[in-house]
């Protein structure tokens, strides 16, 4: 949990930073990341591994969540690999200094302009379907130094929102399960390509614990299967998809629940197969980073409906949190300047977008608020400034990185001119 304390004005103060006076110091909104909050997560995930795998472990951070090179570079001082998706997260992992052999490439459309770069910086490319692996047997240099997984479909359902479930048989990702033979087939037969391991990811913010041990159990059957093709696989990614509390109903495992119980069950059905123990992988985003962070808003305009609702409005919305209008996600919120007043009041948290739907949270419990107040919406991230957007040509927040009662500037405040950077006119229209 968020390294955060209630000082004697009575204001909320995380990683030693008074939330009202950085929003004074570098604007509103903002998003704060609580260094502590994600080193502690980074090493929650490593450790277990480690403790209980008795082979090797890489946990790597799926940078999908919050792609910058300030993250990048905690994640990767902290012996983490880092998970990236596309050209343009593989650039500010590498210009954060990750090392390229901790960098796994995903995505099930990648071009060939990023599956060139991915092959020339040295990754580890997860390769998704036949279109990019007969791509890649034709980019790939004769000395086999290009090093992949295969991302296979397991077939494993887990209950979660329907856009975010992607290991089901009918997901857009990865091979088809039963293709199984002739991709080991094919993969085999392919000098210029050194196949490492498997890769599955069956969905995110999921509590049960039941799908990932069922994946562990499966995977380490491909391991076998690979075997008759003479492949040696030593690498097994069991992806991601550990969910978090955002309220307090939600009920999802801990790190070290869900670490242990893949470790246990990797390393039972490898001794019920006699195989030797693989490099065991997982690629968590929002479990390592969602509840580091805040993102602080100034509380505007009011409205009552009599009988009905009032809403209360802030100045950002779903340009900066997607989640809400997208994936019908609930949020929590506090008044950073009214820690203990009474919560007096139940509210609609509307954003400044230009939609109906651009909601925050719906029946928000809150004191009294008035213009100027700074409303603190909890756990934002992960898929927050990720997924931000200049919609409405709001600019995008900025970001700060706060420990020990420092912040520094992670991420600058967009302005008005980049908000026209990339506008052209032609010449004729002026
Ligand atoms: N690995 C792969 C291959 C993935 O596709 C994902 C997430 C992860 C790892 C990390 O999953 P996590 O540990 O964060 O659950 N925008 C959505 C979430 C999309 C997740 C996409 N893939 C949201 O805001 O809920």
């Amino acid at each position: 949990p968020l390294t955060a304390r209630v000082n004697r004005q009575d204001f909320l103060e995380i990683g030693g930073c008074d939330v009202k006076t950085l929003v004074q110091q570098f604007g509103s909104p903002l998003y704060i990341l609580d260094e502590v909050t994600l080193r502690a997560a980074c090493q929650q995930y490593r450790d277990t591994f480690k403790q209980y795998y008795k082979g090797e472990s890489q946990v790597l951070y799926a940078s999908k969540a919050w792609n910058c090179l300030a993250v990048c570079a905690i994640v990767a001082s902290e012996g983490l690999g880092i998970d990236v998706v596309s050209g343009g997260e593989l650039y500010t992992a590498i210009q954060a200094g990750m090392n390229p052999e901790k960098i796994y490439l995903h995505g099930n459309n990648k071009s060939r302009h990023e599956l060139i770069f991915a092959i020339e910086s040295g990754c580890t490319i997860v390769v998704d379907n036949w279109y990019e692996l007969k791509t890649l047997v034709e980019l790939a240099s004769t000395d086999s130094s290009t090093r992949i997984m295969l991302r296979l479909t397991p077939g494993i359902e887990c209950h979660t929102h329907e856009y975010i479930r992607t290991g089901h048989l009918d997901s857009k990702f990865g091979f088809d399960p039963n293709d199984l033979d002739e991709v080991f087939a094919y993969v085999s037969k392919q000098p210029s390509l050194n196949c490492v391991g498997v890769h599955a990811h069956i969905g995110s913010q999921i509590f049960e614990r039941q799908p990932h041990r069922d994946l562990g159990a499966v995977m380490v059957q491909w391991l076998r299967d690979a075997k008759k093709y003479n492949l040696e696989l030593t690498e097994l990614n069991v992806g991601g998809g550990l969910g978090i509390k955002y309220t307090e109903s939600d009920d999802p495992p801990s790190i070290e629940e869900w670490s242990k119980a893949i470790c246990e069950v990797v390393q039972a059905a490898c001794a019920a197969e006699n195989l030797p123990l693989p490099k065991l992988l997982c690629e968590p985003g929002r479990s390592l980073i969602a509840t580091a962070c805040v993102t602080a808003y100034t509380i505007g305009s009011a409205k009552t409906i009599p009988d009905i609702r009032t809403y209360v409005t802030i100045d950002g919305g779903m340009s900066d949190n997607p989640r809400p209008i997208t994936y019908q996600s609930v949020y929590r919120a506090v008044v950073a300047n009214k820690m203990s007043v009474p919560l007096t009041q139940t509210v609609t948290l509307a954003g400044k977008h230009c939609e109906s739907g651009d909601i925050l949270i719906k029946n928000a419990q809150l004191p009294k608020t008035e213009p100027g107040d700074i409303l603190v919406v909890m756990a934002t991230g992960a898929y927050n400034y990720s997924m931000a957007s200049n919609y409405n040509r709001l600019p995008r927040p900025a970001a700060v990185l706060v420990a020990n009662g420092e912040a520094n500037l992670i991420l600058q405040r967009e302005t008005y001119e980049d908000i026209i950077r990339q506008d052209c006119l032609p010449e004729r229209l002026k």
